[in-house]
């Protein structure tokens, strides 16, 4: 199911917008960021940068609706995302977006297929082995998870995440704990990804050569969310 109908942004040329946030300010213990704006475009990959503590995660948990912002709005699809009941932002949630995280929630003790199987049975769709194939995993799927290494259980759970086909993956960090090559890789199949599915991407990370790859990257300081050049 699809739970959303994009829109046109009239200021790029017919691409299509799939979420739009203005105005957005949160605090915890301090003011982490006020009035930032951030859109998010089909077959868009957006990278955020910024030290530890400066609010990266915060901001993805706010588009990805697993926070309200204190103030600001986010608007997806045909509304606004915070005005949903419960069960339509959950039905947002479950279906049309993928959220990778750096410690990956994997159903311990069940083997590779059986965590994969979750997210095909949400999407209704079978397993997509060339996506397996490409994340390097196919050996894989009769193994109990945990006795993988983490770079592959995170190859899991990025072929997890995507198996739900999102129209938007938000990723905190995800290279994290993976070597340069496999880091790569993992960014190779993201990328095409979006391009394919139409979807967006949106990514913190403190690897400029992942952000590098992006279409656009930011930076979260002073509050504020720079563009950069990375
Ligand atoms: N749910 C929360 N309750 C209280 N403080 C929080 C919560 N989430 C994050 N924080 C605080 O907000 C600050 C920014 O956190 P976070 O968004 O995780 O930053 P980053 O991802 O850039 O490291 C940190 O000081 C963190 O302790
Ligand atoms: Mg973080």
């Amino acid at each position: 199911m699809n739970t959303t109908t994009s829109f046109h942004d009239s200021q790029s040329g017919g691409v299509k917008t799939i979420l739009r946030a203005s105005g957005l300010s949160h605090a915890f213990d301090y003011t982490l960021f006020e009035n930032v704006d951030i859109n998010i475009h089909q077959k868009e990959a957006i990278a955020v940068l910024g030290v530890s503590g400066s609010g990266k995660s915060t901001l993805l948990h706010i588009l990805a609706t697993l926070l309200k912002p204190q103030h600001g709005e986010v608007i997806y699809g045909d509304g606004f995302m915070y005005e949903q009941g419960d069960k339509k932002l959950l039905d947002i949630r479950r279906h049309d977006i993928g959220i990778i995280f750096q410690s990956h929630y994997l159903f311990k003790g069940f083997s590779v297929r059986e965590n994969l199987e979750i997210s095909s049975m949400i999407s209704g769709n079978s397993i997509d082995m060339d996506l397996i194939k490409k994340l390097k995993i196919e050996d894989t799927m009769h193994q109990n998870v945990s006795e993988l290494s983490g770079g592959q259980q995170q190859r899991v759970s990025i072929a997890r995440v995507l198996l739900k086909k999102p129209k938007l993956i938000f990723a905190d960090e995800p290279t994290g704990n993976l070597d340069r090559e496999t880091a790569n890789e993992v960014m190779e199949v993201m990328l095409e990804y979006i391009e394919k599915n139409n979807a967006g991407l949106f990514i913190v990370t403190h690897d400029e050569k992942v952000a590098s790859r992006c279409n656009s990257a930011y930076r979260l300081q002073d509050k504020r969310l720079f563009p950069v050049t990375v």
